[in-house]
């Protein structure tokens, strides 16, 4: 079978590695890809963005399967349009991928479902919001309604801070159409994990936990990224509590989906608080994480390919997915700057060399110079992972691989993992 997977990043170069393994494939295509992905399969110049023109080359080329990376490109319909056309996709519609990219019909469907989830109110003029404010109690969270560009979501641990918030997203627009309605809702403290599944419309297979770091500097503190690293399993999470995930939050909202004559196939990517009233959802996403398919992807020890072609199919029974013992951790290797403004260019050294025992690198943003070299091409580089005997030697392994890197201005967190297990960072 042949398979084309959209998307450049550290996430789609994880699938493709994965995906290149199967013995059900025998060539993978990747629109546009990265310098990684270019030794998996070959890059594709289209506009993926045009679903004719994604389905007129799926046709030209005898794609036996899609799999779509980013989430504007499920919110565009890439999926009602390939299906129309009886191409086998991976992911879900555009009505079904609302419960990525409107926070308010997320919401909504939660609250009508009885998901356990913040409690929130939306609003549609600043007005409103700036007055709700004053009845609540810091901190603050607010949300842009449509995609962000992982940037729609402000806590703010002051009112002066929250009304600035609200008058960036809901006058100033900085995020566009986004901010033309917003979501205030309660504060949620716990542990902050990520669940993903794949799912058929009613069935799921649920992955085990996964846990992201999303601000740039240790400690959690600086700016929100799209992630600097990722860990899996999380060790203090136990099997009990994913399969509550399951039972209260996964299950349930494909029931609901499917209820509403919109049926979620592909990956539900719910991020989960998981709190001392039990799990919470904090948002869903309907694509897999960026940088948590690269930690998955190390630890999945089944081929993934019958799932995905099962997802798509609308049938999973029978399917099923094994991990391999132990755990895996991905450093991401940002440049300098990000997830402000950055450089680009920078000559890459020892990715290569990096890939010891247990470590397999993941590009993102890089590209061959004119002259061969490997240089910088976005705000997230690299993607170092490791597969170790628990997340103590995984960790080990990683950094050991990220040290063998450099590029000018990279920069890294030390402390991917360290807050669930006791390790000096
Ligand atoms: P998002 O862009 O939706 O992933 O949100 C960014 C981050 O904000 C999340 O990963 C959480 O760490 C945090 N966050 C979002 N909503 C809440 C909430 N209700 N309570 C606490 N933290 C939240
Ligand atoms: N790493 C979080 C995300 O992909 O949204």
């Amino acid at each position: 079978m042949r398979v084309l997977i959209l998307g450049s990043g550290g996430r789609e170069h994880a699938l493709a590695w994965k995906i290149a393994q199967s013995p059900l494939v025998e060539k993978i295509c990747i629109a546009p890809g990265n310098a990684g992905t270019a030794g998996v399969g070959e890059h594709v110049a289209l506009d993926t963005k045009n679903n004719s023109v994604v389905s007129a080359f799926c046709r030209e080329q005898s794609i036996g399967l899609v799999v779509v990376g980013p989430d504007d490109l499920l919110a565009d319909g890439v999926v009602d349009f390939l299906e129309q056309e009886n191409i086998p996709v991976f992911g879900p519609t555009k009505a079904a991928s609302e419960i990525e990219w409107s926070k308010a019909y997320a919401k909504q469907v939660m609250q009508e479902e009885g998901i356990p989830t913040a409690r929130h109110r939306v609003f549609e003029t600043s007005e409103g919001a700036l007055a709700y404010l004053q009845t609540q109690k810091p901190p603050y969270v607010l949300k842009a309604d449509g995609l962000a560009l992982g940037k729609g979501v402000v806590i703010a641990k002051t009112k002066e801070e929250a009304v600035d918030g609200i008058h960036s997203m809901m006058d100033a627009k900085v995020h566009g159409e986004a901010g033309n309605r917003i979501v205030i809702e309660e504060f949620l403290e716990g542990l902050e994990i990520s669940v993903h599944a794949i799912c058929d419309g009613e069935r799921a297979l649920m992955f085990p936990s996964a846990k992201d770091h999303k601000r740039i500097y240790e400690n959690d503190e600086g700016p929100n990224t799209g992630g600097m690293g990722t860990i899996a399993p999380v060790p203090i999470v136990p099997q009990e509590q994913m399969k509550l995930i399951e039972e209260r939050i996964v299950l349930p909202l494909l029931r609901a989906l499917k209820e509403r004559g919109r049926p979620f196939k592909g990956l539900l990517f719910p991020g989960v608080m998981l709190t001392k009233y039990g799990p919470m959802v904090i948002e869903f996403n309907a694509r897999f994480g960026d940088p948590e398919t690269q930690s998955y992807m190390r630890l999945m020890k089944s081929d993934i390919v019958p799932a995905l072609i099962a997802s798509a199919e609308g049938d999973l029974s029978g399917t099923t997915l094994e991990w391999n013992e132990g755990a895996v951790a991905c450093i991401v290797m940002a440049s300098g700057g990000y997830p402000g403004a950055y450089e680009k260019g920078k000559e890459i050294r020892g990715a290569e060399g990096a890939m010891g025992e247990g470590v397999v690198v993941f590009h993102a943003g890089t590209k061959r110079s004119g002259t061969g070299a490997l240089i910088t091409n976005g705000g997230r580089v690299l993607n170092v992972t490791a597969l170790g005997t628990d997340l103590k030697d995984a960790r080990a392994r990683a950094y050991e691989g990220v040290e063998q890197i450099s590029f000018e201005g990279s920069q890294y967190r030390k402390d991917i993992g360290a807050s669930v297990i006791s390790v000096e960072i």
